[in-house]
């Protein structure tokens, strides 16, 4: 951990249910978290209003996709204004699913973290190669040019945390060893400091996530440029997303 305020995010993806939704709010809401972290859960869009009114704990509240411009015909899309209406605070944009189940490009993300930062919303911009790009050495081109896309649309970056996903990391049990995942970090914050500013590079959070749990935060979170997590399977449990919002400490 090193840049800013340690940031926990917990991606529930598309599960839960009305009961099992509220369970993991009570247990939030009886956790004990770390003062010194930001913490946000990012519920399926049905669950978003009831976990707003439900949250008793200082946890902050994302979507996990918003619709890349205004609202209006885009049937089964939702958008920023409509989000940001509700009182959600963050979104998450070019998460791994999204780009390789859907089919997102970086432009697309691009235009889309650009519309939800013009409409009041945070955005958790999640980068990360497959395996074969890794294999074939191409781990920091591929994020280099996803963050360029980013770069090129985004009005600035005070807003922005990124989340470095590997996709063969996430789901997978394979979590990045800390080397590896502090390799990384540290390639995306020089190219901050080059293609943006040196503010951007000092500031942004820079986050990992990929088969983070409650064994392993702990390691991970004792490098210098991993900022923070990004949680999948873990984050549904309660006490197991307590204990990695713990870990910086
Ligand atoms: O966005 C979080 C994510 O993709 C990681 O998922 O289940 O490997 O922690 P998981």
């Amino acid at each position: 951990a090193g840049t800013g305020k340690f940031f926990v995010g917990g991606n529930w993806k598309a599960n839960g249910n009305k009961e099992s939704v509220s369970k993991l709010v009570k247990e939030l809401n009886d956790a004990k978290l770390e003062e010194d972290v930001d913490v946000v859960v990012a519920p399926p869009y049905i669950y978003l209003d009831s976990v707003l009114n439900t949250l008793t704990k200082r946890i902050e509240v994302s979507a996990q996709n918003s619709w890349v411009g205004k609202g209006g015909a885009f049937t089964g899309e939702i958008s920023a204004e409509q989000l940001k209406d509700l009182g959600v605070q963050w979104v998450i944009l070019g998460h791994s699913e999204r780009r390789h189940v859907i089919g997102e490009t970086n432009e697309f993300i691009g235009k889309k973290s650009a519309y939800a930062l013009n409409n009041g919303l945070k955005v958790i911009a999640c980068i990360g190669e497959l395996l074969e790009e890794r294999e074939a050495g191409k781990t920091t081109q591929v994020c280099f040019e996803q963050l360029k896309a980013y770069a090129d649309a985004v009005p600035g970056w005070k807003d922005i945390v990124i989340a470095y996903e590997p996709v063969w990391a996430i789901g997978t049990g394979k979590v990045a060893s800390p080397q590896q995942a502090q390799e990384v970090h540290a390639e995306i914050r020089k190219w901050l400091a080059d293609n943006v500013s040196a503010e951007a590079s000092s500031q942004t959070r820079i986050i990992y996530g990929g088969s983070v749990n409650a064994a392993n935060s702990a390691e991970l979170a004792t490098q210098e440029d991993i900022d923070g997590f990004l949680v999948g399977g873990a984050s549904l449990k309660g006490p197991d997303f307590a204990t990695i919002v713990n870990s910086v400490t």
